[in-house]
């Protein structure tokens, strides 16, 4: 760092699920105010536009498979931007605290003498729940919310916790469960759970092309194999997925597609 630069901070940034009028306001000012901005695969092109002109961009994730940027690399590229003087703007799909890696990034900057905020988000399993017209806790159903991911490194369901997820007062909220819902629904049905619990499955939540896919811990994985949906999914179990109803995000996504439309 050169001795005369005031020295940067790192803001680690909930871009919400998608639509930029998920964003909280606290969101929208950083983005604005960033010098350098580095953002997930999941985040949207309309939200990344909010950068001023002279801001870097830089694109650490990629979808479709595609090989996303080394963790130890966006490290590096965080700490030397900051260095460097500039608000960097770490920008996350839904709220950075949820599967979104802040603890570690938070960490890294810390422990190398840059400071960090965290500005929350609106995280799938909220945006799924609002579309869709169902509560994620329900007084007298519902008295527990697990956010969980069934995904590991190696891509395999983990042994942790299931017994907690099989309770039928809890609802399970489970992220990057698209392609292992079969063997999740399998697990929670040997650890007791009914086959009959209410389970629904939101695609590219709060968009106004988000899809929703309901049915039990038993039928919905085939039901969701069979659509093969590309987009993020988001998997609700429990009680409370009983109450999604497609029609009410249709409401909701007609409304977020015209108020981005009147924004130009
Ligand atoms: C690495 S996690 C990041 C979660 C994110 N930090 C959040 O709070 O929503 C990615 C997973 O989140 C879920 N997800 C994120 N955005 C979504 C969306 N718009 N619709 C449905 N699911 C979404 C999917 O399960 C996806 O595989």
């Amino acid at each position: 760092m050169q001795p005369d630069r005031e020295p940067g901070r790192v803001l680690l940034v909930g871009a919400g699920p998608g639509p930029a009028d998920l964003l909280t306001l606290r969101a929208l000012r950083a983005i604005e105010g960033a010098g350098a901005l580095l953002y997930d695969a999941l985040v949207d092109e309309t939200v990344v536009a909010l950068a001023p002109a002279g801001c870097v961009r830089i694109q650490t994730g990629k979808r479709a498979g595609a090989a996303s940027m080394p963790q130890e690399t966006i490290n590096r590229l965080m700490l030397r931007l900051a260095r460097r003087g500039l608000t960097v703007v770490r920008l996350k799909g839904g709220d950075p605290s949820v599967f979104g890696r802040s603890g570690e990034e938070a960490e890294h900057l810390r422990a190398h003498g840059v400071p960090v905020e965290v500005v929350p988000g609106v995280t799938a399993a909220c945006a799924a729940a609002a579309q869709f017209g169902f509560p994620l806790t329900h007084r007298g159903e519902s008295r527990r919310l697990i956010f969980a991911t069934a995904r590991t490194a190696d891509c395999e369901v983990t042994g942790d916790g299931w017994p907690s997820a099989a309770d039928p007062g809890a609802t399970l909220a489970l992220y990057m469960g698209r392609d292992s819902l079969g063997a999740v629904a399998r697990r929670l049905i040997a650890e007791g759970r009914a086959p009959t619990t209410p389970a629904a499955a939101v695609e590219n939540a709060g968009a106004a092309h988000a899809r929703l896919w309901t049915g039990t811990l038993a039928t919905l994985p085939a039901r969701l194999a069979e659509a093969a949906p590309e987009g993020p999914v988001m998997i609700v179990i429990g009680d409370v997925a009983a109450q999604a109803d497609a029609q009410s995000g249709h409401v909701a996504a007609d409304q977020a597609f015209r108020a981005a439309q009147s924004r130009g």
